[in-house]
């Protein structure tokens, strides 16, 4: 038994050399360019898991299917995740505001946004209230003809990495629930991943919420930590070899129109979304950690320090990193060093992202 199942492991492992990433995040009309960023370089996708923080889980996990139908990528199978964060509910988080006032973010966090059934109707992805409802409104890409492989995506996020010890590379571009849950239910899915990414964790940046526009308070505020800030201390304190933070970094490059207009100029379903809808209003977060995770020779800037996250529900940096050099680091806790970008090769960013929505693999990748 052992050495047939050892057997089919090297199998398995051997047909495939290439890199392997599951991609977790919080699946919008316009979120495909990490999925396409991650094809176009040539690694294996094991995976979408849709979660909790800017919508719902089900929500995003259905977008998740919609964007790889229209590319003809059904055959990367997408796992719901978890429908609320570990502790936080869209009641204690309102309160939270009330104290500390409110988190810009798109007029208020995410999926803990108070409900509101006009907005919904009008194409908005659902809010606070019920989170199994769909809102079919949103999905301006089509309702997805395709279903769920699953809806216990840490569970199956653990079976992939016992799978590829050693090769899976985690990226999470909304709330860290699901990577916190695999970390819980198996003591060893942190080491035998290859690494984490993630999208989010700002530093340093009060300032910057004060003397500008609301809009300038929202890019540097967080939001994917304080979904659901006890997941990602437990996600950025596991014992991961390497752990990727792309924070203020993620701010670095705003959609223009031109660039929009340039990319269409070769139409697929993807181009087309790009140009009619991604908009110019928001930098190009989840884009450009996903850059920084697949193309290291592309970081042009970055540091390294010990990682923890507040998770004092009575703090107004509830959610928000603590960064340490290892002089005074905490000696009661377990902290992990984590690579943090300040800055990526934008021409070479930009080209990837253009190229990977043009999409040449998309015809063959699920053959
Ligand atoms: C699912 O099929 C319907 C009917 O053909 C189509 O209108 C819709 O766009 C499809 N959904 C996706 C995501 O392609
Ligand atoms: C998907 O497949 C159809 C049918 O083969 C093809 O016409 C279309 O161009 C493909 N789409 C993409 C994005 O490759
Ligand atoms: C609900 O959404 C509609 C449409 O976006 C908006 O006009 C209205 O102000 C919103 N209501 C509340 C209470 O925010
Ligand atoms: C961690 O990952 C980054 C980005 O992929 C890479 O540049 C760095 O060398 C890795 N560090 C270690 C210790 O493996
Ligand atoms: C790297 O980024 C940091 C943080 O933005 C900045 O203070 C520093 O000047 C940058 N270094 C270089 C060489 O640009
Ligand atoms: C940035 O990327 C472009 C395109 O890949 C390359 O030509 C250029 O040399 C890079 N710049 C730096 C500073 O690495």
């Amino acid at each position: 038994m052992l050495f047939l199942s050892s057997l089919l492991t090297l199998a398995s492992t051997a047909s495939c050399s290439a890199p392997k990433i599951i991609i977790d995040n919080d699946w919008t009309s316009v979120g495909f360019v990490t999925f396409l960023l991650a094809v176009d370089a040539g690694w294996d996708v094991l995976g979408l898991v849709g979660d909790t923080a800017n919508s719902w889980a089900r929500q995003t996990s259905l977008h998740g299917l919609a964007l790889l139908e229209i590319g003809n990528l059904s055959c990367i199978p997408v796992h719901k995740g978890a429908d609320y964060p570990l502790l936080n509910t869209p009641t204690q988080h309102q309160t939270w505001e009330l104290l500390h006032g409110p988190l810009p973010y798109i007029s208020s966090a995410g999926a803990f946004k108070p409900e509101n059934a006009t907005a919904e109707a009008l194409g908005n992805d659902p809010t606070s209230g019920d989170p199994t409802r769909i809102s079919r409104a949103a999905f301006i890409e089509g309702f997805p003809n395709t279903t769920l492989a699953g809806e216990t995506a840490a569970a199956w996020m653990v079976e992939q990495v016992r799978k590829y010890p050693g090769q899976v590379t985690i990226y999470s571009g909304g709330a860290l629930t699901n990577v916190a849950l695999a970390v819980r239910l198996d003591p060893t899915f942190a080491s035998n991943a290859k690494g984490l990414v993630i999208m989010g964790g700002y530093l340093d940046v009060m300032m910057l919420q004060t003397t500008g526009t609301r809009l300038l308070a929202d890019i540097n505020s967080d939001i994917n930590l304080k979904v659901d800030p006890e997941a990602a201390k437990i996600a950025l304190t596991a014992n991961f070899p390497n752990i990727t933070i792309v924070g203020n970094g993620a701010n670095q490059v705003f959609p223009v129109q031109e660039y929009l207009d340039e990319v269409y100029q070769v139409e697929t379903p993807y181009t087309k979304l790009f140009h009619d809808h991604y908009g110019t209003r928001l930098p190009f977060w989840d884009e450009i950690a996903m850059f920084a995770g697949l193309y290291p020779e592309h970081v042009v800037n970055s540091t390294s320090f010990l990682v923890d996250v507040d998770t004092a529900w009575s703090s107004p940096y509830y959610g928000n990193i603590m960064v340490y050099q290892e002089l005074l680091m905490p000696k009661v806790q377990k902290l992990q060093k984590a690579q943090y970008i300040n800055e990526i090769n934008q021409t070479a960013l930009l080209s990837a992202m253009k190229r990977s929505m043009e999409c040449p693999k998309c015809a063959t990748f699920c053959k």
